[in-house]
């Protein structure tokens, strides 16, 4: 059955994208709805909004139903453009899209369908399913991987004597023979709205109790519909996650992909097989990542930086030009401006750093007093003496030092170019000792300084 005709090149067509969020997903034991398991530092729902968003649809539905109380104001957030559709029970992935389609009743272009578990895909992924359907004019068209052992996927089931697709198979309704078909479903299908709603309509119950959107597709094929398949250019990329072994393979292909993209822009990944970078960080060309970093989602790094080995660079972290993060330290955060080293055995939370300013080993911010998080400011050229620690919120002015060991208490802000030492730090007297506690407070003049024990003022 056709909805378009066949003469001169194609109408831009109108998109809606279906994206299928409701399962339970009993085979990924954890706490939440499955399509919000953390995958590389986001959702797994957040990585197929990313590739679904490239295609600009003109109506995007999630299907929710398993821990919507979640989902929906995570969408709500993080996808305000899509709608959803509720359903409740899920009786399978056929009738998710019944659902979805109620959602969009004059809906008539491409419709294509995503699965809320499958991280894997990609804008790319998506548009060659999308071209091939439209260069085809078909009715269905589905995107199939290939893998030695397809595990619990539909397989692809051909006409031995056409080649084409007949149906799909369930693996867990396939007799072993099946079983051996490398060729599987990916879960990525496009449809032409028509057939699809008539498909839908009135599909079989299998005794699990599912209605299979798969089942669609073979009913198109075996009514004389025209239903197409193209190969996923990564054939063994798009297996999706069921288990915890499929989620820690999602992640590491996505890890791979995403350190592969920083190598081909310029960046001097030394070891991409124990560097972990989360998707949206930026590094500039020439920038050095050396063995066992990990890098959170949104941090900048500038060129000729050096991180690593073994640092933790978490959210939201700014590497100015030629800043240095060395051996086990971590930044959340902060900005770290040109020229600033820290390079061994410190935690640098929430914290601005000036340039050139030298951050000794084993220097902490402080930055939670138990209920919130505090600033933390060091200024241009300051020198933190080892094993520093700074209680936030703090400021160490420019040019300023603090001598190894010095605990800068909350507020107790260093001047520019002044040197504090001891704990609490005070300044550094003219006989080169810390000025004794109860003369830094005089010279302070706080009544109550010295009553708060152990407390500098
Ligand atoms: C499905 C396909 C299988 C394909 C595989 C690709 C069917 C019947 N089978 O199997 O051919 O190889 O994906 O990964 O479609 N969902 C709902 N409502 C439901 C059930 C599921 O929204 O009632 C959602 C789930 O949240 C999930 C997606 O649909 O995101 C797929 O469902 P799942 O049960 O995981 O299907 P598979 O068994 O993996
Ligand atoms: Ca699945």
């Amino acid at each position: 059955m056709k909805t378009r005709t066949p003469s001169g090149d194609p109408a831009p067509t109108a998109l809606a994208a279906l994206v299928l969020a409701a399962g339970k997903g009993t085979r990924l034991p954890g706490a939440g709805p499955k399509v919000l398991v953390d995958c590389l530092g986001a959702p797994m729902l957040e990585h197929v909004r990313r590739a679904v968003a490239c295609l600009d649809a003109k109506e995007t539905v999630v299907v929710v139903g398993h821990g919507r109380e979640v989902v929906v104001p995570w969408l709500h957030k993080h996808w305000p453009g899509a709608r959803t559709a509720v359903q409740e029970p899920q009786h399978g992935t056929g009738h998710a899209v019944r659902l979805a389609l109620a959602a969009i009743p004059r809906f008539d272009g491409d419709v294509i369908v995503a699965y809320g578990d499958v991280p894997q895909v990609e804008p790319d992924d998506l548009r060659r399913l999308l071209d091939a359907h439209r260069r085809a004019r078909a009715d269905a068209t589905v995107l199939t991987g290939v893998a030695t052992d397809a595990g619990r996927l539909g397989r692809i089931l051909r006409d031995p004597a056409t080649g084409r697709l007949q149906r799909i198979i369930e693996a867990r309704e396939a007799s072993p023979e099946v079983l051996t078909l490398r060729e599987f479903n990916t879960g990525l299908c496009v449809f032409a709205a028509g057939p699809l709603r008539r498909a839908v309509a009135d599909l079989p119950r299998h005794t699990n109790g599912e209605e299979y959107l798969t089942d669609a597709i073979g009913y198109l094929a075996a009514s004389g519909g025209k239903v197409e398949t193209e190969r996923a250019a990564d054939g063994t990329a798009l297996l999706g996650v069921n288990t915890p072994a499929d989620l820690a393979a999602a992640v590491t292909s996505l890890r791979r992909r995403i350190v592969g993209r920083h190598l081909a822009a310029g960046v001097l990944v030394a070891d991409p097989e124990s560097t972990v970078i989360e998707p949206d960080v930026e590094i500039a060309a020439g920038a050095r990542i050396l063995p066992f970093t990990y890098i959170g989602h949104g941090c900048k790094i500038g060129p000729e930086c050096v991180v690593g080995p073994f640092a933790h660079l978490r959210g939201g972290t700014v590497l100015e030009k030629g800043a240095q993060v060395g051996n086990f330290v971590e930044v959340k955060a902060s900005v770290l401006a040109a020229g600033v080293k820290a390079k061994h055995l410190t935690y640098l939370g929430d914290a601005d750093v000036g340039a050139d300013a030298n951050i000794g080993c084993g220097t902490i911010t402080a930055n939670y007093d138990g209920k919130q998080k505090h600033r933390t400011t060091v200024g241009a050229g300051a020198h933190i003496g080892s094993g520093t620690v700074l209680v936030a919120p703090v400021t160490v002015g420019a040019g300023a030092r603090t001598g190894a060991n010095a605990v800068v208490t909350a507020r107790h802000d260093v001047p520019a170019g002044a040197t504090v030492v001891g704990v609490p730090a005070r300044p550094l007297g003219a006989d080169g000792k810390a000025k004794p506690a109860a003369a830094a407070a005089k010279a302070k003049s706080a009544p109550a300084a010295g009553a708060k024990k152990g407390r500098a003022s």
